[in-house]
């Protein structure tokens, strides 16, 4: 078969966050990860909390080693607000952290490794949470762009690629429709709120990183799940545009074109869900459009019109469209339970080609993961991920035909580089390319990571 040839500078990275991989220690303040964990064990599994992870707070040299031997050529993690920041209320800096933070990013550079820095992975100060009430509040959105105003102005000389939040809409899902992330409220509403005051943070963020004039650029991690109908009827058509408007385009919309799309605001406004938006907002948002998008694909969400009456306070939830009855003629990734479909990152680059002015960007993570790994580990200790090697190849296949068609990705990173602790998973699933002891910290390179190794090295592998 002909080998599949990537463009020259084509982004081989890998992708990780400061709260899953560092561990808490030395923190001025707790997340609300740090604080649940503490008060409610029983909801992590296995009782496993943050507090350590992959110990890459002063391993993570160790890490960076690895990441150059296997040619990666970018890696993006993430600033822990919690952790940068001393005083909430004004942005200043803890110094102990800036120096971390400083040897970390230099420590890529010295090796070859272009840092990409995201600002928020679901990890809002627990202060915050309690005294304001989180993203709800525009206070909040206030707070966060101090701290990105540290953040750039401390690091922005030499990161030149920012993201400003991982995934928001899965923090808001998780927050206020799915009971996965504190305060686990349920209500459509709030969810409403805080993701638009979070859309606001973001913009907020981008205006002051262009007023610094650094020489970099910045942008957004968006999950994007294609959102197909399990059916033809046109109740299950209608369901899944919903579920587009709600789980996708509430951040694609503004941060690409400016605006969101009317109908997501006409279906707020009937049910009672609108927002609260102030003057100069909606220029804030038109004027502070994206750089790049880095977009997150796992699988894709199958939708059907629900066949119950909404809860009254959350009229639109995930688990309302996509009730888990069983569905045939599914692939399944048999060691974790979410679906293989390695097309839909196709009809996501074409999208973006098609719909979004065929803006810059990269798949910022996609990744399969695995239980009870080490049932896979061979004599000589490594993990033999065969599967994993086929789940990347079968997406880069389709990436590559998409951007055969012209659409303008920039790189792919895997989620993740060292296996980590995953929220209320903790380490439940294995994404790795390279695994991770947990008694020892030790970390091993998988055969997925050798076979990275040798595609970077050649730029292309045979499908
Ligand atoms: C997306 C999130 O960004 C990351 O934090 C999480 O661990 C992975 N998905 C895997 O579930």
């Amino acid at each position: 078969m002909k080998k599949l040839k990537f463009p020259e500078n084509f982004d081989w990275g890998t992708a990780s966050s400061g709260p899953q991989s560092e561990g808490s220690q030395d923190k001025p303040h707790e997340s609300l990860w740090d604080y649940w964990y503490k008060n409610d064990k029983e909801r992590f599994y296995q009782n496993v909390g943050p507090k350590i992870t992959c110990d890459s707070y002063n391993r993570y040299k160790e890490d960076i080693k690895i990441m150059a031997e296997l040619g990666l050529k970018s890696f993006r993690t993430s600033i822990q607000w919690t952790r940068l920041i001393k005083n909430l209320e004004t942005g200043e800096p803890d110094p102990k952290a800036v120096e971390f933070y400083n040897n970390y990013i230099n420590e890529m550079l010295e090796n070859g490794i272009e840092p990409v820095m995201n600002l928020f992975h679901f990890d809002t100060p627990i202060e915050l949470e309690q005294k304001y009430g989180g993203f709800k509040s525009k206070k909040v959105t206030e707070l966060y762009v101090k701290f990105a105003k540290t953040a750039f102005e401390l690091f922005g000389d030499r990161v030149k690629r920012w993201i400003t939040f991982n995934e928001p809409v899965a923090h808001t899902k998780g927050a206020y429709l799915y009971n996965f992330i504190y305060p686990a409220e349920l209500s459509t509403k709030s969810f409403a709120q805080a993701s638009y005051n979070i859309l606001l943070a973001h913009a907020g963020a981008c205006k002051v990183y262009k007023s610094l004039q650094l020489s970099g650029e910045i942008g957004i991690v968006l999950d994007l799940l294609p959102p197909i109908p399990r059916s033809a009827r046109s109740a299950d058509k209608y369901a899944a545009r919903v579920a587009d408007l709600f789980f996708n385009m509430i951040f694609m919309d503004p941060c690409v074109n400016g605006q969101y799309d009317d109908e997501y605001l006409e279906i707020l406004e009937k049910h009672d869900c609108m927002f609260d938006i102030l003057p100069g907002e909606k220029e804030l948002i038109k004027e502070n459009t994206v750089d790049f998008i880095g977009i997150n694909y796992y699988q894709p969400q199958r939708v059907n019109a629900p066949k119950y009456a909404p809860n009254v306070n959350a009229p639109f939830t995930p688990n309302w469209y996509f009730d888990d009855y069983e569905m045939p003629n599914r692939r399944m990734n048999v060691y974790r339970g979410w679906e293989i479909y390695p097309k839909s990152i196709y009809d996501i680059a074409m999208r973006v080609k098609n719909e979004f002015g065929n803006i810059k960007w990269f798949i910022s993570e996609n990744g399969m993961g695995v239980q009870n790994e080490e049932r896979f580990i061979n004599k000589d200790g490594m993990i033999e991920d065969d599967y994993r090697i086929e789940f990347i190849k079968e997406h880069l296949e389709w990436l590559h035909k998409a951007m055969e068609e012209g659409s303008n990705c920039q790189g792919y990173h895997l989620w993740t580089f060292v296996d980590n602790w995953s929220w209320t998973n903790a380490y439940k699933n294995r994404y790795g390319y390279v695994s991770l002891d947990l008694k020892t910290r030790n970390r091993t390179i998988k055969k997925s990571g050798y076979w990275i190794k040798k595609v970077i090295e050649e730029n292309g592998f045979e499908p």
